[in-house]
């Protein structure tokens, strides 16, 4: 890539993207502007809030803090990558259902802060929630609703994963 535009590809919720871009255009803006994946949201632009937050090779990054150089190669899940088949994720659904989301500014981070969270914990206590969107502000909802919502989210697919070995017996 140049030092000021070039085209980046990488693969975004599993599909081959190339976009070209100033190299220093933020991830952020790549996926909204270019790529028209509006779910990911801007909040303060500055790394604090967790709106911006989607996947980058199994990790979670502010992607208003990423440069498109960055993201070179890698692979992106943002909030549109979370639905299978017209199916909400597992999180949505339990979001939907507790109440999670109410403004939704916030939601997609948050979304994206438990997926990341569910990866690496499946079965996460309270304090680990905490813990796991710790980087992920809320102004509508006091945090219990989102809080509740993952607890569901995790018992949900404990209840399909297991459900799924019942079935291959
Ligand atoms: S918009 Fe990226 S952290 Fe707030
Ligand atoms: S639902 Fe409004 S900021 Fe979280």
């Amino acid at each position: 890539m140049s030092d000021r535009h070039g085209t980046i590809r990488f693969c975004v919720n599993g599909e081959e993207r190339a976009v070209r871009v100033p190299a220093m255009k933020r991830l952020l803006d790549v996926l909204r502007e270019d790529l028209h994946l509006t779910g990911t949201k801007e909040g303060c632009g500055e790394g604090e809030c967790g709106s911006c937050s989607v996947r980058m090779n199994g990790d979670l990054v502010n992607s208003c803090l990423v440069p498109a150089l960055q993201a070179e190669g890698a692979e992106i899940q943002t909030v549109e990558g979370l639905a299978t088949s017209g199916a909400l994720h597992p999180l949505q659904q339990a979001f939907l259902d507790c109440g999670g989301a109410q403004c939704g500014i916030c939601t997609p981070g948050m979304l994206m802060a438990a997926t990341q969270l569910l990866a690496i914990n499946p079965h996460p206590n309270m304090a680990e929630i905490r813990e796991g969107l710790a980087g992920n502000l809320c102004r509508c909802t006091g945090f219990k609703r989102i809080f509740d919502s993952v607890i569901a989210a995790a018992a949900t697919q404990h209840d399909l994963s297991a459900g799924q070995e019942a079935h291959a017996r």
